[in-house]
């Protein structure tokens, strides 16, 4: 479903000079399956999410999404792609204060102006995530945990085919973290999506399909 051919990423420091934040990284991340990137703080996790996930370019190497060199696409074809195909899960959650939970999924559902019965789909989602009792909540009514369920029902209302998720769990104890991991695990194997997540909980890498350890910008596994 994903895959990079040695990915550079050099980014411009202070004083004309260069750091590199990705070195020669080679990844798989298979269809319907969880993949997780591990590291320390400062590894290149989020530096790599960005470039697989089309929102920022590799200085060297090759993205293929679904088998389309992403980094040759026009910046048009490439918003397309993140609009239709990709949902976008964060470290800190970021719903809507003013919306309860089924209005939060139905205003991205909205924003993305797919057709068809979004009530429909909106109780569906909150369904997925086990939230559908909490669907006339306000943010501030439910826990942590459950707020990063509603960020997850929201991402992928839109029915994409890869969710990224970085740090999802970083906000979270390790039992509501675990939680949230196991949701991702069942939208691979009941909805068929591509899921990859960042983490620095080893607790949580007997979950993945695939976990790949980044140190210093290298993959050190895999
Ligand atoms: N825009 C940038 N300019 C310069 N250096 C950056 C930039 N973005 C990230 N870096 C550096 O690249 C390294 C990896 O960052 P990041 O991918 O955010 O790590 P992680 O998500 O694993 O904590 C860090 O040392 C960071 O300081
Ligand atoms: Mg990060």
């Amino acid at each position: 479903m994903l895959r990079t051919e040695g990915v550079v990423k050099v980014f411009p420091i202070s004083g004309g000079r260069s750091f590199t934040a990705l070195d020669n990284v080679s990844i798989h991340c298979p269809e319907a399956q969880l993949t997780i990137l591990r590291g320390r703080s400062g590894s290149g996790k989020t530096t790599l999410m960005n470039i697989l996930s089309a929102l920022d370019m590799p200085t060297k190497g090759k993205v293929y999404f679904n088998g389309r060199d992403i980094v040759r696409m026009d910046e048009h074809s490439r918003a397309k792609l993140r609009r239709h195909e990709i949902g976008y899960v964060f470290q800190s959650v970021a719903l809507i204060p003013m919306m309860t939970a089924y209005e939060n999924v139905e205003y991205a559902l909205r924003l993305a102006r797919t057709k068809g019965d979004r009530r429909e789909r909106v109780t569906e989602c909150l369904r997925m995530v086990g939230l559908e009792k909490r669907m006339n909540h306000m943010p501030q009514e439910m826990s942590g945990g459950e707020q990063q369920r509603v960020a997850i029902a929201r991402a992928i209302a839109h029915k994409p085919k890869v969710i990224f998720a970085d740090e999802p769990t970083a906000e979270l104890d390790t039992g509501t973290g675990l939680q949230v991991v196991k949701i991702f695990r069942e939208l691979c194997e009941n909805e068929k999506i591509t899921v990859i997540m960042t983490t620095h909980d080893n607790g949580l890498m007997e979950l993945g399909d695939r976990v790949y350890q980044l140190e210093d910008g290298v993959i050190v596994n895999g």
